[in-house]
């Protein structure tokens, strides 16, 4: 049973947002977020007392959106995989090759959900293994709910937002984050200092989606393309990196 004044509640939320963005194409973001089948899957979080109320918008990707809510803890992240769009180009490549998602191509719904339960998978895989990343409270369908990163009730900044004061430690931080999510039988894919947040002077990894398993094809050319982001970007910042000395500091050996 559905609990009627919470689904109001949530109506006129949604309602709202899409009042609000005055902005045409932004409407039409959240237009396309909100479908029909996104609303109930958003109903199911709340009836089973996941998620509590949803906020605002933090940010629109261009497969998701990022929204602020609360659950009866505090605060909590909300990341919508949208359903109606047809930028979902670039999800495939990375599902191929993934035992895990065998059989499940060629519908578009099926694998927006799958992507967002990949992620899931991903970020619950590597809070298991001491990662630093947000800690995953729930998922449904195509809406995955998490630790909410903020400083002084802001979401946290991107790392490459940030002036860091001690880059050279912050390197080690995310070099120790690599070892683990290599310890952990991972990939992240994207790693760079767009999708780490910087939270009390420590970099809190995001966005694990395209997270692959060592055993995917592919799994050694992000590993190298991620190891030479993040060499690049401190070496910018004047910190002396060695891409063959992260492979052996996150790999052993
Ligand atoms: N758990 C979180 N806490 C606070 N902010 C978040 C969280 N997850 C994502 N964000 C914000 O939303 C943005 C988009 O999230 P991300 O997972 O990188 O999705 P994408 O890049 O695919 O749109 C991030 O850059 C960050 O600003
Ligand atoms: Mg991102």
């Amino acid at each position: 049973m559905l609990d009627e004044k919470k689904m109001r509640l949530l109506e006129s939320k949604i309602d709202a947002f899409r009042i609000r963005e005055k902005d045409s194409d932004e409407r039409k973001v959240m237009d396309e977020v909100f479908d029909q089948e996104t609303l109930m899957s958003l109903y199911k979080l709340f009836n089973d007392g996941i998620v509590d109320t949803l906020e605002y918008s933090i940010s629109t990707g261009k497969e998701g959106n990022v929204f602020l809510g609360t659950t009866d803890e505090g605060e909590c992240a909300i990341k919508i995989y949208r359903i109606s769009t047809a930028t979902f180009k670039n999800i495939s490549k990375y599902i191929v090759g993934d035992p895990r998602f065998k059989g499940i191509l060629g519908n578009h719904k099926k694998t927006v959900m799958a992507w967002a339960q990949k992620e899931f998978k991903n970020l619950n895989r590597m809070y298991d293994a001491d990662v630093n990343v947000p800690e995953p409270l729930g998922l449904h369908n195509n809406i995955l709910v998490m630790e909410y990163i903020s400083v002084e009730g802001h979401p946290a900044p991107l790392l490459k937002d940030v002036r860091l004061p001690a880059p050279t430690k912050v390197f080690r931080q995310v070099v120790e984050s690599m070892r683990l999510i290599d310890e952990s039988d991972l990939v992240h894919g994207d790693l760079s200092e767009y999708n780490m947040l910087m939270r009390e002077g420590e970099p809190v990894i995001i966005d694990v989606g395209q997270a692959v398993t060592l055993g995917h094809p592919l799994a050694q050319e992000w590993f190298i393309r991620d190891v030479t982001n993040i060499a690049n970007y401190f070496s910018r910042l004047g910190v002396r990196t060695d891409v063959d000395k992260m492979i052996k500091k996150i790999r052993g050996g």
